[in-house]
């Protein structure tokens, strides 16, 4: 989808957008344009506050991860900070997987630059002098951009043995993923990266105690990262009066499905699903919308007017997750939308532990067996499902077992999805 950058009240910058500022208006290629548009400004007062000048910042603004699980940031850098062992590594989780996610796409191929200074910054706040950048194998212009940007910062003395004649060393390495959704995993991002089968390690510990070759390590989502150069230019206050008291800033929402305009918008967060739906131009007949992804949940058309905030989504019964609003209207068969789901995480489980490897398996066996059934038909298999369901999500090693049955859930609790048909329709 082509990204469709929109600001919605509160948000900064020249075209009132923060994380998408430079997104379509500078040359992907041209470290001068960036510059020019403010770039390395982060940097300069990242140097000016010392690391725990910028944890601090960082803590204050309340910035938490935008891959999906907001764990806050600067409680992550600060753990991995102070750990007493030796070397400290920086993470960049760009292995962008989840279904209907393509906002860090959009990051990296529009203002790849902003990436690379942030990466630094967070690299000088936890002490690493060494980056890796873990991205999606099927991002090749991704790729092509950011390897232009890193060789072009390193001929400039942006990254290597002394930024900007600071005395601080930073060198950022890119690898490659090469397809499987598990490898998005924080631990198995370490192993893919260490040479070993790209499976989830058991946490705790957790990565910024133990991480990449058994190192301390903070892993960070693209966005994340990318939210840290406003903090730093303009202050920590600034950015935390947009948004919500709990959910400061602004967020990137990828918008898919029976809309006019698909496409990366950016608004603060508080902003409510029926404004980011009138900016994409919504269905006449709106079925439902499934927020943060596969692993997310369903909102209903009477629910529209729900705050997009991380606690918003979850008091409704849905997920903010990485920012997935695929919207489905009267047109689509939920049961085989639900049968998608699950052969996609049939598919994708690194099958390590029993209750995932089988019990997407029977997941998807059970939804194929009633896709076509209603109300009694269909209760002894829903019935199974929920075993299976629960199971998984209580005994599963890592978060693609956990959630693996999340939608599912979602459309049978809250949209109804297997009832009697009313007035002889069928959902
Ligand atoms: P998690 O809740 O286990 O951890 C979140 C982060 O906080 C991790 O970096 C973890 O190491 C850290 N953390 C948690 N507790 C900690 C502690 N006590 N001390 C130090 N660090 C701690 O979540 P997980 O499994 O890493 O991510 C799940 C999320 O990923 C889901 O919300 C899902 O939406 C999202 N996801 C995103 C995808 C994408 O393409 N962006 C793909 C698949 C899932
Ligand atoms: Fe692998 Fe699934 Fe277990 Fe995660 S929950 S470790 S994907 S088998």
């Amino acid at each position: 989808a082509a990204a469709v950058p929109q600001a919605g009240a509160g948000s900064r910058g020249p075209r009132g957008l923060r994380l998408l500022r430079r997104v379509g208006v500078v040359d992907p290629a041209s470290l001068d344009e960036y510059r020019a548009h403010g770039g390395y400004a982060a940097l300069r007062r990242a140097f000016a506050l010392g690391p725990a000048g910028v944890i601090r910042e960082v803590s204050d603004a309340g910035l938490v991860g935008r891959g999906g699980a907001a764990f806050p940031t600067g409680r992550k850098w600060d753990a991995t900070a102070r750990q007493p062992d030796h070397p400290h590594y920086l993470v960049c989780n760009a292995d962008e997987s989840e279904p209907g996610t393509f906002k860090d796409r959009v990051l990296m191929e529009g203002d790849p630059y902003a990436l690379v200074e942030a990466m630094t910054i967070a690299g000088y706040a936890i002490g690493a002098h060494h980056g890796y950048l873990y991205l999606r194998g099927e991002y090749p212009r991704a790729l092509a951009r950011l390897e232009h940007a890193i060789g072009q910062a390193r001929a400039r003395g942006l990254l290597g043995p002394d930024v900007l004649g600071q005395g601080i060393a930073f060198d950022i390495e890119i690898r490659r993923g090469a397809g499987a959704y598990i490898c998005g995993e924080e631990t198995a991002i370490f192993n893919s990266i260490e040479g070993r089968r790209g499976e989830p390690r058991s946490k705790p510990p957790f990565p910024v105690e133990k991480g990449l070759f058994s190192k301390p390590t903070a892993v960070n989502n693209v966005e994340t990262l990318v939210n840290v150069l406003s903090i730093l230019t303009e202050g920590a206050a600034a950015y935390a009066s947009v948004g919500t008291e709990t959910s400061t800033g602004t967020k990137l929402f990828c918008v898919s499905g029976a809309v006019d305009r698909p496409g990366v918008y950016e608004l603060p967060f508080g902003a409510t699903l029926r404004e980011l739906l009138d900016l994409a131009g919504p269905p006449s007949a709106l079925r439902a919308v499934l927020l943060g992804g596969a692993a997310g949940g369903f909102v209903r058309p009477d629910e529209l007017d729900v705050p997009l905030t991380f606690e918003g989504t979850r008091a409704a019964g849905a997920t903010l997750g990485s920012g997935v609003v695929l919207v489905l209207d009267e047109s689509v068969e939920l049961p085989r939308v639900l049968l998608r789901i699950a052969e996609f995480f049939r598919d994708e489980s690194c099958g390590q532990c029993v209750p995932c490897r089988v019990g997407t398996v029977r997941q998807e066996e059970a939804l194929h067996r009633i896709k076509d059934r209603t109300g009694a038909a269909a209760a002894g298999d829903i019935a199974l499902l929920r075993e299976v369901g629960q199971a998984m999500r209580d005994a599963s090693i890592c978060g693609l077992g956990q959630t693996a049955w999340n939608a599912v859930e979602s459309a049978i609790d809250r949209l109804g999805v297997f009832e009697p048909p009313q007035n002889g329709v069928s959902v």
